[in-house]
């Protein structure tokens, strides 16, 4: 019997591979090379199924040109790479990888604020640059974290995550806005108190972002927003490039507008702003805040399951568009 045809657009965990070997006829990329656009449609030719990353687009475009598929399931949290309702309207499913990232995203967001406030990555290259010749009083002071005031711009489950870790770990004072309020239960146990978006901007001594992408939350920081927090606060980014206006970022660092950021996603990145490369203020990191190797293996293996779970078994574990399920 000849099996279902899948493309594996990235490189995984070759044990991801020769798992979904057992039920597929697998297209891979374990060069892990750049394919263009064009090299993406043609490989999907045939293909009913593919295990994206959040660097391949699915759009209206590539389903019409692609009429067999019937799911993509993406290696992230995040899917602002697909156009659900594009693939809804083409009955295609979508899922994506929730909950198995959680509690290594929201350490990162809490490493990367340690990092900007306590001015680690900038410390680091005077130290690595031989500068380090003598002790000084103010060589490097930073922010305090414990006891600070820590904003989190979008309450799911990292943002509760990093709420978790200020409130629990670090006594701060945590404050939030998200679209819809959390239940009186879990702010008490995040310790959060919900507050408008301009109390929160002009309260937090460190700003986390983790909303969604959308066009809503496209520059949801921008010049205006950065210009409402205070001069000592650190902005701290582990969503999307895009919802922070990098530019203007970068003319509020160097202005010393705010004190510091930490970004670890960019707007088109891998490209990176040059005006926010120049900035010392700043500690950059490559959209790495879910890399381990264990919850990189379980984001691995649930695209995997839903690949599995869908096309062989008819039931997907975490779909993005069940309404597709309706329909069938
Ligand atoms: C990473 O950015 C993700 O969305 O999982």
């Amino acid at each position: 019997m000849t099996q279902p045809a899948i493309l594996v657009a990235r490189a995984v965990f070759p044990e991801t591979i020769a798992f979904l070997q057992q039920h597929f006829d697998v297209t891979h990329n374990q060069a892990d090379e750049v394919w263009s656009r064009a090299e993406l449609l043609q490989r999907l030719q045939g293909k009913v199924g593919v295990l994206t990353t959040g660097s391949e687009r699915i759009d209206a475009e590539l389903l019409a040109a692609c009429p067999g598929l019937k799911l993509c399931a993406n290696m992230a949290v995040g899917f602002n790479n697909f156009d659900v309702p594009a693939m809804t309207a083409r009955g295609v499913l979508g899922t994506n990888t929730p909950d198995v990232l959680t509690e290594t995203t929201a350490d990162f967001g809490f490493a990367l604020l340690m990092a900007t406030a306590r001015r680690i990555a900038e410390s680091e290259h005077f130290l690595r640059a031989g500068k380090w010749n003598k002790w000084a009083i103010d060589m490097f002071a930073g922010a305090e974290v414990h006891g600070s005031t820590l904003g989190i711009l979008g309450m799911g489950r990292i943002g509760q995550g990093i709420a978790r870790r200020g409130a629990h770990g670090f006594g701060m004072n945590v404050i939030y806005h998200n679209r819809s309020r959390l239940s009186p239960a879990l702010e008490a146990e995040c310790k959060a108190r919900y507050v408008a978006k301009d109390e929160l901007l002009a309260s937090a001594d460190h700003l986390v972002l983790v909303l969604p992408y959308s066009a809503e939350s496209h520059h949801a920081m921008g010049a205006a927003e950065l210009a409402k927090m205070k001069p000592t606060a650190t902005l701290v980014n582990i969503a999307r490039g895009g919802i922070v206006d990098d530019a203007a970022l970068a003319r509020a660092l160097q202005a010393k507008q705010i004190a510091a950021a930490g970004l670890d996603v960019f707007e088109g990145e891998p490209k990176v702003h040059p005006d926010l490369l120049a900035c010392s203020n700043v500690v950059l990191t490559p959209h790495i805040a879910s890399a381990t190797v264990p919850t990189r293996r379980a984001m691995a293996q649930l695209a995997a399951d839903n690949l599995v779970g869908y096309l062989v078994h008819g039931k997907p574990l975490t779909p993005l568009n069940p309404e597709v399920l309706k329909k069938k």
